[in-house]
């Protein structure tokens, strides 16, 4: 299948385009699901910032959402009062446990089941018990809180996550970050199989001694596109899109061309460590990095929906631990080590990356005008899938 060109006029310079929120494209639900997909689990938090007692507030999909823990349960109760709409998370109250109340004129809520059980400036109100606030299932899992962002009864955490992240025998340790950018720009820069060029100067190259090329070709008598591969069987969750670039499909370009002059040269050094044998998306929004950063660990990342503009950003890594040393070893290298040098010596190339895309997207035009190339068919192949797999497109 050839990545479609959608447009035969050139990328403008102008900004000013009107908007177009539904362009005429191949995967419509795609371009629509401006905010994501709800009914999927989607990372809230992580388990220790929410202290027994204690709230965190988060935005999924555009609901605004209070995180509290009692009993070592967390619970995710929309953030939103009922009678005059405050956020209860603007001056946190909770007097009881299983409960919220509003700071404002101390209606409170079940935090089971979300009902408006008391009203501590007016109690015996008529009211009490007729309104209700949405709740939402909450599931931790690797130390992070996933909250099921949906009306119907969840399916599993499994069906939702990339393949190998609950493995048992695995530990993950990872940061969290807003992105100014809409959540589709997140993961397509994930997928991207030529944006390593962006990262050819990061410390983390030289810093772990990897060899990281600036773009990859097919090699001869391959079609790159026969490396890609997309998990999408009817009843087959979670569903996503494969990249391979361990079976030789692709070589690796350190030697960056202009007119056959050499401009930019990045070979590798000697010994250095090959990563990255498979890349893939999964719905509705992480990819695996596998091995990333390094040969003996795997990455994974969250695109979290928060509104049109910004997504949160999970950066995780996950080690293969047998033993309590094992997870205070790998926990003491993801301090010292791979937070400064990977999630942001590397990363931050991704977020600027994102965050300077957003503009050209934002009006809608961008699904439009855009001009993909033959490369780009990873993210072809994730807007189809989304567009045909995302459960429901979230308003
Ligand atoms: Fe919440 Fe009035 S706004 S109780
Ligand atoms: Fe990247």
């Amino acid at each position: 299948m050839t990545p479609p060109n959608l447009t035969s006029a050139p990328v403008g310079e102008s900004t000013e385009r009107p908007p177009d929120p539904t362009p005429k494209t191949k995967w419509p639900r795609y371009v629509e699901a401006v905010i994501g997909y709800s009914e999927h689990w989607y990372p809230a938090a992580f388990s220790d910032e929410l202290e027994e007692g204690g709230v965190v507030a988060v935005t999924l999909l555009g609901k605004n959402i209070l995180l509290t823990r009692t009993d070592g349960q967390a619970r995710a109760i929309s953030d939103r009062c009922a009678h005059r709409g405050v956020k209860f998370s603007a001056k946190p109250l909770c007097l009881k446990k299983d409960t919220v109340t509003c700071w404002y004129h101390g209606w409170t809520y079940d935090l089971e089941d979300g009902q408006l059980i008391d009203i501590l400036t007016s109690p015996g109100s008529s009211t009490i018990g007729q309104v209700t606030i949405p709740v939402y299932a909450t599931e931790e899992a690797k130390g992070i809180i996933f909250v099921f962002v949906g009306e119907a009864e969840p399916h599993p955490l499994r069906a939702d996550v990339p393949p190998g992240f609950l493995d048992p025998d695995t530990y993950v340790r990872g940061i969290r970050r807003r992105v100014q950018s809409n959540w589709r720009l997140g993961a397509e820069n994930g997928i991207d199989n030529t944006h390593a060029f962006i990262h050819r100067d990061s410390p983390l190259i030289p810093g772990n001694n990897l060899a990281l090329p600036l773009g990859l070709v097919a090699s001869a008598g391959h079609d790159h596109r026969a490396s890609t591969t997309v998990v999408n069987n009817k009843d087959e969750w979670p569903k996503g899109v494969i990249d391979h670039f361990g079976d030789g499909a692709y070589l690796p370009v350190f030697d960056a061309k202009i007119k056959g002059e050499t401009v930019l040269s990045y070979l590798p050094q000697p010994g250095a460590k090959r990563v990255v044998n498979t890349l893939s998306l999964w719905l509705p929004c992480a990819i695996k990095v596998d091995p990333w950063p390094d040969p003996a660990l795997i990455s994974y990342e969250f695109y979290v929906p928060v509104n049109k503009s910004e997504h949160e950003y999970f950066q995780l890594i996950q080690s293969k631990v047998s033993s309590e040393s094992d997870i205070e070893n790998f926990c003491r290298e993801f301090e010292d080590r791979w937070t400064d040098l990977a999630l942001h010596g590397f990363n931050d190339d991704d977020v600027f990356a994102r965050e300077a895309t957003e503009e050209f997207y934002a009006d809608g035009n961008g699904w439009r005008d855009e001009h993909l190339f033959g490369p780009d068919h990873s993210i072809v192949r994730w807007r189809q899938l989304c567009s045909k797999h995302g459960r429901e497109i979230a308003r």
